[in-house]
């Protein structure tokens, strides 16, 4: 059996002890049954970062290799360019685009990087899958040192149209450094044309009859892996949940109103902004709702070196006291912000509690936020979901209450909407939001993943041994007959 190498910029160390993210979920089952390498940045910024070995440590049959960022790799290659330069451009914000060559140099630098420390721990029968938005150059960086093994890329962020993309002269390399891989997916149908459109227009690849790519007479397979949560998990510590002394007290603390809540990190691209301009809306629109609702804000502090993120945080508190000294009473707040992180267990609960769960980001790869909010309801007296349009998750669960986050007064009609909803169609909603995400999981997304990688590479083989033995795993760990990703061969 093949073993897997996960390469992604932050790695879930066992010995750093923080909660694993849903990457880590839906990878740990595949790695530890057929051994796995993850490696990636330690979350380490120091000076010793400029050592090319990488730290190796193992935990369940799965081993762990990162390195660490010097101080100008991380300002640069993490804060300006990942995150100050591509992460609002791939989600459609260029305004808020910071773009400095030198910038453009240490990523590249530090992908390169990568590629040389991950060099010596690949084995023959590997196979790579690379996640996400910073690490765009990894792939055609380990072609160059001669890696011959199948490798997958999974972009985790939306992929923008490509004349946005080309406001930051350093793409068109990217996007051809991307081609390099044998498989890249994407969460929704949107983002792999935006894709084709910007590898045939920007990088000179030609989209052949299947819909797959062809470009330096190697063929590129393009496929559809919306991202997934473990729903009945979720529902499950949700219900628990509710129960516990932090979701009593939130109870209690709202004294009958109802509660509206958003969960989100700190980021420009989730419309905090818009959002409470809806919900002032709200109460100027529909005066009924003044005392008779709470919304808690959970905005968890990040980046906090990228100069937008730090601008936001001091507009966001502003308009928190604003609202609050606006509209508020001697016995009722209106608005409850909170920036320290708080426990998803906790959330969990704090979601079953809620008659509204806002999810209104500007543009959002998926958000699964919004699939957790439907996870965590009681199916007999469900809460709404008000979903922004530009969510790839909106492209699934279409029986939320889609709104544009740009105009608020249609957000402060679908939180009244939602407010004031008969019981009854609120669980019609629920049960069609339910069954969207009911039978998926992390677990499945990723043997999908890897399954279409291991096909995808078995067609592409010249070796009739080689072209059975990967399609006879592919088969294996997921049967071609379940998938439900859609892949352009
Ligand atoms: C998004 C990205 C991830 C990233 C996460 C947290 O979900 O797609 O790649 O890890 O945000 O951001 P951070 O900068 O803290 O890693």
């Amino acid at each position: 059996m093949t073993r897997l190498v996960v390469v992604s910029n932050r790695v879930p160390v066992p010995s750093a002890g923080q909660q694993a993210g849903g990457l880590a979920v839906a990878l740990d089952g595949m790695m530890e049954k057929r051994g796995g390498l993850w490696f990636g940045w330690s979350g380490v910024v120091g000076e010793a970062g400029r050592a090319a070995l990488a730290a190796v440590e193992t935990q369940a049959g799965v081993d762990y290799a990162t390195i660490d960022l010097t101080r100008e790799e991380h300002d640069r290659y993490y804060n300006n360019f990942s995150n100050g330069v591509l992460w609002p451009l791939f989600h459609t914000l260029p305004e808020l685009m910071r773009f400095d060559r030198r910038d453009a140099a240490s990523y590249r630098a530090v992908n390169e990087r990568f590629a040389a420390s991950l060099l010596p721990l690949i084995r023959p029968d590997d196979i790579i899958w690379v996640h996400d938005y910073h690490l765009l150059a990894l792939a055609a960086a380990l072609r160059a040192r001669a890696v011959t093994n199948p490798i997958g890329f999974f972009l985790h962020v939306p992929f923008a149209a490509p004349d946005v993309l080309a406001q930051a002269p350093e793409v068109a390399d990217l996007v051809r450094d991307m081609l390099a891989a044998d498989l890249i997916g994407f969460q929704t149908d949107n983002d792999l044309a935006n894709f084709v459109a910007a590898a045939t227009q920007l990088a000179g690849a030609i989209r052949l009859a299947s819909g797959s790519l062809s470009f330096g007479g190697r063929r590129i397979r393009l496929g559809v892996f919306p991202v997934e949560i473990a729903a009945q998990n979720f529902a499950r510590t949700a219900a628990a949940m509710a129960n516990e002394a932090a979701g009593q007290r939130l109870r209690e603390s709202l004294a009958g109103q109802d509660l509206i809540l958003g969960i989100d990190r700190l980021d420009p691209t989730k419309g905090l902004m818009q959002r409470l301009s809806g919900f002032r809306r709200l109460f100027e629109r529909h005066p009924a709702m003044l005392e008779r609702v709470t919304m808690l804000q959970i905005a968890a502090t990040s980046r906090k070196d990228v100069g937008s993120y730090r601008s936001l945080r001091a507009a966001m508190e502003a308009e928190a006291g604003s609202i609050n000294a606006d509209l508020g009473t001697a016995a009722w707040q209106p608005l409850r912000l909170v920036s320290r992180a708080v426990d998803r267990t906790q959330i969990a609960g704090y979601m079953r509690l809620a008659r509204v769960g806002l999810v209104t980001p500007l543009r959002d790869g998926m958000n699964l936020v919004a699939k957790e909010y439907v996870a965590a309801q009681d199916p007999a007296d469900p809460g709404v979901l008000v979903l922004s349009r530009f969510a790839g998750a909106a492209r699934q669960l279409e029986a939320a209450l889609l709104v544009n986050p740009h105009d608020p007064d249609a957000m402060a009609d679908a939180m009244e909407t939602a407010l004031t909803m008969a019981r009854s169609e609120r669980q019609a909603r629920w049960r069609a939001l339910w069954a969207t995400i009911e039978n998926r999981s992390p677990a499945l997304w990723g043997r999908s993943f890897v399954a279409s990688l291991l096909r995808a590479v078995a067609r592409g083989s010249t070796k009739p041994e080689q072209r059975a033995a990967l399609a006879h795993e592919a088969e294996i760990l997921l049967p071609a007959a379940g998938a439900e990703d859609r892949v352009l061969h």
